[in-house]
This record gives structure tokens, C-alpha cells and sequence, in this order.
């Protein structure tokens, strides 16, 4: 059988036509590429062709993506046969490619200019898309270049440039995804699928009582409160030696050999009424099993060194050190992942707040790992754009100070997203108190300083429906007295402090 492709006129007078045609096309093309970034950044918004045009971006942009895959794709098969890589082929994809990125990219910035994009992640998004299409046309035109003179270098430089081009399209569609479906969309699973390295886990035979469970334990429900930066009750539980030592009450919270009169034990066992019950109300206390562990650990001398593997056949807590072991596994594992998170953001923060006028550092009071936030002396500006920045370490806050900041109602919106708030210190800005509906949503915050705000009468109504609110300081703004005792009489537990009240 005859081959078909044998007829194919390349060395046609209108095969060469094509060819120079088809160079000065994409020398054309790259050119509109580079000039894309010099139009404007916005059309008029009620501009609706553009705006039609911009929404087919999402839909358009695949064809460059599939089309330029497809030529490499194509490119690797024709190691196989010769077929796949025929000029006929191979230039078609490529002129495919230049006309539908061009198209997309079109698109792209009519839905840029005509909708509400803004911000790096976009105008990355749009640099990405121009470099691609103009690495498509280059490449583009580096192959017919190749076609023309048949020089080995000039397929070298058409390889390249179309790896490059590939490149900037992966690096392109990774923004684009992110813009459409949030910047986990991928990286969520992902790290679902690969967990992050936690502790190497102990073989059993090492695992011991005190140090990997009780301590564990106490870890996660105790240690919040009684550790060295906070140490309720002068009791620090962070290491055996001060577990045994007395706390504030002089009494010894574990005595070895004596559970019923450790202090530790007696106050668990208060009735959960009991306001020394321990621990205070709210918060998760021991389980049956952990409770019996304690007790018997106290008992057993309290001692640091017993192996769990010694005890897994014990008629008294076997049972329980079998049910508990993989829980707690799971729970060193949890507050060790927590810990590293902590100090990760912590680094990252530390990295960001010098520029922003801002310090940061753990909240002690804080029974979560959560960072306090102020302003640095004197004040940078600050305002919605400096906000932003911190906007992926929102969750991570509990303490913040943006005391003479240039912010108004409209910050609190954003202010609201801090759902660990608990001490917010607003004074000297420009809120009038509109915004303060937003911050119902925080159901932590205990209190709140806007001494000096422009605070409008009826607006400092909205105060009386934060659910955690204790205590606010109301000095200088222009609420009326009258305003501040129907406060108090609707709220008497919250105290209402007439005084500019601590930055801090
Ligand atoms: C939310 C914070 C918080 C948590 C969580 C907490 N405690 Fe306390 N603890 C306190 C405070 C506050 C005091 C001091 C006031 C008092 O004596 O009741 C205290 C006091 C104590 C004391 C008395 C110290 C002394 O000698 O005066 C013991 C014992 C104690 N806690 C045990 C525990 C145990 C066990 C747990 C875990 C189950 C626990 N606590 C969890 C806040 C907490």
C-alpha cells in the first residue's frame, strides 16, 4: 500500500507560503502578547460584550492547555514513528496552540479588567498566561525556523522554548485553579494523601507510663493552664518533679503512693459543680479509663521509669492501657503536629510583621497556642491592605492591638474572621460602631477597648448582643451617658470601665 502522507506537498510553493506566513503570525502574536500589560487595568464595568467575552475565559483556556500538551505529547511519539512528529502535524498543533492561547488569553484580561479581580495571585495568573502564549509563538516560530534551515541547534532551541512554554502553563493553570477553587484546593488533599512528618512513633517496648500517657494525657487536658507561662494555682505540670510539689493551696497535687489525698485527684473528684473542680467548668475532663490510669499510676509510687509492656497483662489496668494506647498515640501525635504548626506560622509571622509595623509574639494568657498582636512605636500605617496580609494566620490570633490604625467599621468585617479573638484593642480609629454586628460572630471575645472612636449612640447598642463580652472600655467617645447606663442595665455583668483603658 501506497504511503498516503508520501503525496503531502512540503516542498510546495504553498507549503513555504505557509511556513512564512505562519512565522510572521507568531511574530505578530508574540507582539500582542507584550502589549497586553500596557491596556488598561479596568473597563467600564457596565461594559457587557467584554464582560461575556471575559466569563468564556474559564472555558476557552482549555484548548491551549490540551494543545500544547498535545504537540509535546506528540513530539515524544514520534520517537516511536516518524508519523506523529510530521511537520504537517506538529505544525498544525503549534498554530492551534498560538490562535486559542491568544483567544484565552484575550478573554482572560477582559475578565480581568470588567470583574472584581484584583490582588498578586491574579496579575501572577495574567503574566503567567501572556508568557505562555508568548513562549508558544516563539517556539512556534523556532520550528518553522528548523523546518526551514534543518540545523540541529535550532531544535535544541525549539525543544527548550516549548519545555519552557509548558512550564509557565503548568505554573499558569496552578494560579488559575487557586483563583477559582481557594489555594488548598489541591494542596488540602494532597497533604491528606502524604501527612506531614509527625514523631517517629516509639516501639512499644519503650513506650513508658508517666512520660508518653499520663503526661499525654495531662498534656491535653490539663497543661493549658498549668504550664510556665501560665501556672493557675502556682501549679506547673509540665514535669514530673513540679507535679509532686505543692501548688498555691500547699497541698500536693500527686502523692506518690496516695491518690485518695493527691490534690490532683481530690479535685477532679469534686462534684463538676464544685468551683474547685478541676477542670473548670467547660472544659473536657478524664475519661473513666484515664482516671483509673492516674490513680493507679499515684499508687503504684508515681514513678517515672514503668513500662507499659509490664502492665498490659495487669488484671487492674490492662484493659484500660489497651483501649487508651492508640488514642493517645494519636494524641501525641496531634499536639506534636500542633506545636510544629505553631512554631512554623510563628517564624513566618515574624517574618512579615517588621514590614507591617507590627509585633508579634505568643499569647501567655492564651490556653490555645495563639499569638498576641500590636502595633509597633510610633505607628506605620496601618489599614485593610495590612489586614489582608495576615488574613491566612487570622485563626491563629487571640490578642490584637490596632490601637490609632487606620481603620474603620468596614476592617471589622474582616476583624470578625479571627474566630480565637479574645481581647480586641480598637481605640483612637475611626470606628463609628456600624461594623460592630460583625463581630458577633466572635464568640470568645471577653474584651474590647473603643475609647476615643467616634462611637455613634444607637451603634453602641449592638454591644449588648456579644455573647462573651466582660469587659469594655468606653472612654472619650461622644455616647451619651444616658446610652452607657441602659448598657449596664441590660448587661450588668459586663463591666463598663470609663477609662482610656491599656494598649494592650
Ligand atoms: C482553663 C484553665 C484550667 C484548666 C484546663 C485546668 N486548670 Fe487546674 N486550675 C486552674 C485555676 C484557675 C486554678 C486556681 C484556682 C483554684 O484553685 O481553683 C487551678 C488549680 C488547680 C489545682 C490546685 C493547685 C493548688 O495547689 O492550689 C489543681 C490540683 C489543678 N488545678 C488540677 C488540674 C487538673 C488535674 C487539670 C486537668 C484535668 C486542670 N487543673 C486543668 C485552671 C485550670
Amino acid at each position: 500500500m501506497s504511503n498516503p502522507y508520501a503525496t503531502l506537498p512540503l516542498s510546495s510553493n504553498t507549503f513555504k507560503s505557509v511556513k512564512r506566513w505562519g512565522f510572521i503570525l507568531c511574530l505578530i502574536l508574540s507582539a500582542f502578547f507584550l502589549s497586553v500589560p500596557f491596556l488598561p487595568e479596568t473597563i467600564d464595568n457596565d461594559a457587557a460584550l467584554p464582560l461575556l467575552i471575559g466569563r468564556f475565559h474559564p472555558l476557552v483556556l482549555h484548548f491551549p492547555i490540551v494543545l500544547i500538551l498535545l504537540t509535546s505529547v506528540f513530539l515524544i511519539l514520534g520517537i516511536f514513528h516518524a508519523l506523529f512528529r510530521h511537520p504537517l502535524v506538529i505544525g498544525s498543533l503549534l498554530f492551534l496552540s498560538c490562535v486559542s492561547s491568544a483567544i484565552a488569553v484575550v478573554a482572560g484580561y477582559l475578565l480581568f479588567a470588567t470583574d472584581d479581580y484584583s490582588g498578586d495571585m491574579v496579575l501572577n495568573h495574567l503574566w503567567g498566561g501572556i508568557w505562555t502564549g508568548v513562549g508558544i509563538c516563539l517556539s512556534s516560530a523556532v520550528y518553522v525556523l528548523w523546518l526551514e534551515k534543518n540545523s540541529k541547534i535550532l531544535s535544541y532551541f525549539f525543544y527548550t522554548a516549548l519545555g519552557a512554554t509548558t512550564a509557565f502553563l503548568g505554573y499558569t493553570s496552578h494560579l488559575g485553579g487557586s483563583l477559582t477553587h481557594g489555594q488548598d484546593f489541591i494542596s488540602e488533599p494532597m497533604t491528606a494523601l502524604f501527612p506531614p512528618k509527625g514523631m517517629p512513633e516509639k516501639p512499644l517496648e519503650e513506650v513508658l507510663l508517666y512520660e508518653d500517657l499520663i503526661y499525654t494525657i495531662l498534656d491535653s487536658k490539663c497543661i493549658n493552664c498549668h504550664n510556665e507561662n501560665k501556672t493557675k494555682g502556682d501549679l506547673l505540670m509540665t514535669s514530673h518533679d513540679n507535679l509532686i510539689k505543692a501548688g498555691e493551696s500547699g497541698k500536693n497535687a500527686v502523692i506518690p503512693g496516695n491518690s485518695a489525698e493527691s490534690e490532683l485527684m481530690v479535685r477532679v473528684h469534686l462534684p463538676s459543680s464544685d468551683e474547685d473542680h478541676m477542670p473548670p467548668e467547660g472544659k473536657p475532663g478524664f475519661s473513666a479509663e484515664e482516671l483509673k490510669l492516674l490513680t493507679f499510676w499515684i499508687d503504684e509510687g508515681a514513678e517515672k521509669n514503668i513500662k507499659i509492656v509490664e502492665l498490659l497483662d495487669h488484671p487492674e489496668v490492662g484493659p484500660e492501657i489497651n483501649i487508651l494506647l492508640p488514642k493517645i498515640r494519636k494524641t501525641q501525635q496531634r499536639l506534636f503536629l500542633e506545636k510544629e504548626k505553631f512554631e512554623q506560622v510563628y517564624q513566618e509571622l515574624l517574618k512579615i510583621a517588621e514590614p507591617l509595623g507590627i509585633e508579634i509574639m505568643p499569647d501567655k494568657d492564651a490556653e490555645q497556642l495563639t499569638f498576641a498582636l500590636r502595633m509597633t512605636f510610633p505607628p506605620k500605617p496601618f489599614s485593610t491592605e495590612e489586614l489582608l496580609k495576615l488574613e491566612p494566620y487570622f485563626s491563629f490570633f487571640s490578642s490584637v492591638s490596632l490601637a490609632s490604625a487606620d481603620i474603620t467599621d468596614d476592617e471589622l468585617f474582616f476583624i470578625s474572621k479571627m474566630e480565637n479573638l479574645r481581647h480586641l484593642f480598637v481605640q483612637k480609629t475611626g470606628i463609628t460602631g456600624t461594623g460592630l454586628p460583625y463581630l458577633h460572630s466572635l464568640s470568645q471575645l471577653e474584651t474590647l477597648n473603643i475609647s476615643f472612636t467616634p462611637m455613634i449612640d444607637g451603634n453602641a447598642l449592638h454591644l449588648l448582643e456579644f455573647p462573651a463580652l466582660k469587659k469594655i472600655y468606653f472612654f472619650g467617645t461622644p455616647v451619651k451617658k444616658e446610652v452607657i447606663a441602659a448598657l449596664q442595665a441590660y448587661r450588668p455583668d459586663l463591666e463598663i470601665v470609663l477609662e482610656e483603658g491599656p494598649l494592650f
